[in-house]
């Protein structure tokens, strides 16, 4: 129930009001007869809302606001006067007050204004979290010795303006590492400009990274600033450089040779004050060998390259990694955040996660998040196809008698045959796309259900049609 604490020198104005409210059934009420009262019983008790008279003797409403402020006490206040004066009113809402009524208006006006309070005050908490933790998610997560030496690499660069390359397989959090170094960089007060190089049309590259005057083409009605006046003293971040055309390239070096750029149809140079920092998940040198990238712009753009490892380089991360991201995607899709067992932790590191690290273990983890069922996620929620690539076990020859005893203890023959069965299963599913009249007969089973006996032991009856 909300508490709301009313606050009059007349008692019998005071008591109505909490009367009144209480009456509403959602409320339950405490009253002060004074200012210093007021001050007292919101340092004591649990206030969800105060409604409070503006005139009166001693410690008035307006001293009431002011000390809240000064004390930081966010709990919002409506106040209310008789003397229906409108500046009077205004200047209160300086003072932090939610919301005004007049003593005249009927009792629903003030529910009204302190649910709005109330909603609102859910929002700013709300936001508070949200900002903190998508704060919290820009920075690198992990203690390895690679995640280390990245941070160490990060600090050394980051106060330099000369241009930086970041290299690392797709979804290695290159982004990640473009936004540490602008925000340890010599511009971190400055904006951070990122332009997708993958993404831009050829015909607009130079409008896009240098701006054009009004006229400088049909269609360019007004005057447009480029990304490198956009990011000046901050960083322009250059992602996919790798697939930048090579004449945009030429114009890219030259640009960054002069340390000036001209906006298109413009005359005078405009200096460049952005530090650039480039990302790629391509092999430049071998971009390089075969004619797609320039060399004189990678000397450019390499004067420090950190390089980003994989994910499965520092899999001793991923026990902190994926405590990070479910807190996140829980924030970001608005759900209950929920715990990992261990042994789907242990699934996870088996996997090896190639195609693109930390990005496709957040969207495994969101898909694990909303499919399972009870408050933490288990092994049983692991998808299929990061399952089945966990520690592949030594083949034993199928046609052996299969022992059926998947919980017997671990180390036992009895285990390591049930662990082998599972093992020969998981293949045969994936290799047949988990269809199991197929995988029946490639194994040599009698019928679909015979397998379907033998998969249900072992938990696997889930991803099969
Ligand atoms: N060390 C890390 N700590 C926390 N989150 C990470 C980390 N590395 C990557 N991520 C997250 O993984 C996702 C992918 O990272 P990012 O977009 O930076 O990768 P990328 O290397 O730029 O990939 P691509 O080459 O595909 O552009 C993002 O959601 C990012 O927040
Ligand atoms: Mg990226």
């Amino acid at each position: 129930m909300t508490a709301v604490l009313v606050v009059d020198d007349v008692p019998a104005m005071g008591e109505q009001y909490a009367y009144d409210l209480k009456r509403v059934g959602k409320f339950q009420t405490i009253v002060a007869g004074g200012g210093d009262e007021a001050l007292d019983v919101l340092a004591r008790e649990p206030i969800d809302c105060v409604v409070l008279d503006l005139e009166m003797p001693g410690t008035d409403g307006f001293e009431v606001l002011r000390r809240l402020q000064q004390r930081g006490i966010d709990t919002p206040v409506i106040v209310y006067t008789g003397t229906g004066s409108y500046d009077r009113c205004v200047q209160a809402v300086r003072l932090g007050a939610y919301g005004f009524v007049d003593k005249t208006e009927p009792i629903e006006r003030v529910v009204q204004e302190i649910e709005n309070a109330l909603s609102r005050g859910r929002l700013v908490r709300e936001l508070r979290t949200l900002r903190s933790r998508v704060d919290g998610e820009a920075s690198l997560v992990g203690e390895s010795a690679p995640m280390r030496a990245l941070r160490d690499a990060i600090a050394r660069v980051a106060p330099i303006s000369s241009s930086v390359l970041i290299v690392g397989e797709s979804g290695t959090g290159k982004e990640l590492v473009a936004r540490a170094l602008h925000r340890r960089g010599p511009g971190e007060k400055a904006p951070l400009v990122a332009v997708n190089s993958a993404a831009l049309p050829e015909q607009l590259v130079e409008s896009e990274l240098f701006g054009h005057e009004r006229g400088a083409f049909t269609g360019a009605d007004r005057l447009r600033r480029g990304a490198f006046e956009n990011a000046a003293g901050g960083t322009l971040f250059l992602d996919e450089i790798g697939e930048l055309p090579l004449p945009a390239q030429a114009k890219l070096l030259r640009v960054l040779e002069d340390r000036k750029v001209m906006r298109l149809g413009g005359d005078r140079p405009i200096q460049i004050t952005a530090r650039v920092v480039a990302a790629t998940n391509r092999d430049l040198e071998r971009e390089i060998a075969a004619g797609r990238f320039r060399q004189d712009l990678f000397y450019r753009l390499n004067v420090h390259t950190v390089r980003v490892p994989p994910l499965r380089e520092r899999l001793a991360d991923l026990p902190s990694l994926i405590g990070h991201l479910l807190q996140a995607i829980a924030v970001q899709l608005g759900v209950r955040p929920k715990t990992i067992e261990p042994d789907a932790i242990a699934l996870l590191t088996a996997y090896d996660w190639r195609k693109n690290n930390v990005r496709e273990l957040r969207n495994c983890l969101e898909r694990m998040l909303i499919a399972s069922d009870g408050p933490s996620i288990g092994s049983g929620d692991v998808p299929p196809e990061i399952r089945g690539d966990a520690g592949r076990a030594p083949r034993s020859t199928p046609g052996d008698e299969p022992d059926d005893d998947a919980s017997a203890p671990a180390g036992t023959l009895k285990a390591l045959k049930a662990q082998a069965e599972r093992e020969i299963l998981l293949a045969a599913l994936e290799t047949h796309d988990w269809h199991v009249t197929r995988t029946a007969e490639a194994l040599g089973l009698a019928d679909h259900s015979s397998l379907l006996k033998i998969m249900r032991r072992h938990g696997l009856s889930k991803g099969a049609h």
